[in-house]
Parts: C-alpha cells; sequence; structure tokens
C-alpha cells in the first residue's frame, strides 16, 4: 500500500483535460485525478448544445458538469477545477490558463466527433473544420508562446488512413519510408506520413491536425502522441 502511494506521488503531473465534458474526456480525467495526478477539465459545453439543436438525447442521461464535478468530490475523489472555454476561439484565455498553471501534459479532445454532423450542410462543415483546426492549431501555439515543455496528447482516428482503401495491406505505425526517384536515377528515402484518405470533412480535420503535429514538432520540438484511435 505504502509503495503505492509512493509511485502515485512520484509520478504526479499537472493533466489540462481539453473537450473533459465529453465521452471520452470525463472518464480520462477522473481516471487521472483517480491516479493522484492534478486535473483541470476545459470544455466549452458545444457537444451539449449540438445535441438540443439536433433535438436528440443520450440513451443514458448525462448530467452537467456541475453535477459531474460534485459527485466526483462527494465519494472523496481528488477536486477537479472547471474552465468553461472555447479554444478555437478564445486564444487569450487558453495561453492565460497554460501560463499561469504550467500544466506537465495536455490531453486533447476537444473538438467536432461526429463525421455524420460534419457533413450535414455547410454550415456544419465550416464548423467542423473552424472548431477543430482552429483549436488544435491555437493549442500548438499556446504552447510555443507559452516556452513551456509540455506533451500533448491527441485523440485523432483511424479514418485518416480511409476505409478500405489498402486493400488489407499492414498500415505502418503512422510513418512510411518511401524512395524518391530523381532526376540522374538516384533514389533517396524519406519517412513520409502515411498517405491520408479522409472520408468525411471530420476526419480531414483530423488529417490536418497530423500535418499541424508535424510542423510544430519538426519546427518548435513540440512534443505530441496523436493517437489514431477506432471507434470508442
Ligand atoms: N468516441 C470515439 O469513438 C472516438 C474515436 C476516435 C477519436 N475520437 C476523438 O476523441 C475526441 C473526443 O470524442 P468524444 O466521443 O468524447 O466526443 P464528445 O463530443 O463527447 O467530446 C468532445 C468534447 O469537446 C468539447 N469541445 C468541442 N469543441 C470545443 C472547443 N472548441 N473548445 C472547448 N471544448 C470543445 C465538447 O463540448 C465535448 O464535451 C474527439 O476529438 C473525437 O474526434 C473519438
Amino acid at each position: 500500500m505504502i509503495e503505492h502511494v509512493a509511485l502515485h506521488l512520484e509520478f504526479r503531473l499537472k493533466v489540462l483535460v481539453l473537450g473533459g465534458d465529453g465521452f471520452c474526456g470525463w472518464p480520462c480525467a477522473v481516471n487521472l485525478a483517480d491516479q493522484g495526478h492534478d486535473v483541470l477539465v476545459v470544455d466549452n459545453l458545444s457537444r451539449r448544445k449540438i445535441d438540443i439543436d439536433l433535438e436528440v438525447e443520450s440513451l443514458t442521461p448525462i448530467s452537467s458538469i456541475g453535477d459531474r464535478l460534485k459527485a466526483w468530490k462527494d465519494i472523496g475523489g481528488k477536486p477537479m477545477s472547471f474552465h468553461l472555454l472555447d479554444i478555437a476561439k478564445e486564444y487569450d484565455r487558453l495561453l492565460n490558463l497554460i501560463k499561469s498553471e504550467k500544466p506537465d501534459a495536455v490531453v486533447h479532445f476537444a473538438e467536432q466527433r461526429a463525421a455524420p454532423y460534419s457533413m450535414k450542410t455547410s454550415a456544419t462543415k465550416r464548423y467542423t473544420v473552424d472548431n477543430n483546426v482552429n483549436g488544435t492549431h491555437n493549442l500548438l501555439t499556446a504552447i510555443v508562446e507559452s516556452g513551456l515543455d509540455i506533451h500533448i496528447v491527441h485523440l485523432g482516428t483511424m479514418g485518416v488512413y480511409g476505409y478500405g482503401s489498402h486493400r488489407g495491406a499492414t498500415i505502418p505505425e503512422g510513418y512510411l519510408k518511401v524512395e524518391v526517384p530523381q532526376p540522374d536515377g538516384s533514389r533517396f528515402e524519406e519517412e513520409i506520413l502515411h498517405p491520408a484518405s479522409p472520408g468525411s470533412v471530420y476526419h480531414m480535420t483530423k488529417t490536418l491536425d497530423q500535418l499541424l503535429f508535424l510542423y510544430y514538432n519538426k519546427n518548435d520540438q513540440v512534443r505530441i502522441t496523436d493517437l489514431h484511435q477506432g471507434i470508442v
């Protein structure tokens, strides 16, 4: 038991969970807090607003973020703070939060997550691109501007590879080795991101995310883990 506690304290991190009111974000936040980490939940509650606009409800009731935080505290969970913030629109607030809290890591779930919604109308296409790409880019520039060494963990999607376009071939982990033929007949070897083949505007935003990550890692050495996740 003592060893267990010591291990927790040794690895205690401060973590911002962006999109922490969401389907994946809330359990992730609770799990991190349960392991003894300091957790700050950031969300603009847009998923709840979209559900109201679409006149749909979850099959299982979802308590308000206030009730969730209180219930977590009432059962003895390590308290988490909540920040109502739109990461795609409120750059200065995001930057100030990062500068003042100095997190060790950011888990980034804060995007419009539905492919069908992203394809519904020109308005939902534009919203999905504006929200997802701006949000990710704001996070990257805020980390660079803060000057802090913060590791980003992002939940992308296996849909960046396209569905069915590889005819059963094994997709390597993230990068592909290619040989580029030169005019003089020689070839040079390069590692590139595996070619993307998005099937919806939502998936396209995740392919843009991975380019932003590649660039900011190359140019500013931001540390990023981009998980190309299947359906949770
Ligand atoms: N659930 C899955 O099966 C799955 C699979 C692969 C990838 N992902 C990705 O994981 C992430 C989380 O998915 P989810 O299923 O939990 O979705 P979700 O909609 O339940 O959670 C996303 C949360 O982010 C918030 N958000 C959106 N835009 C924001 C912004 N600009 N500023 C602040 N908060 C914002 C929403 O209000 C919501 O609470 C998404 O990026 C999604 O694309 C999910």
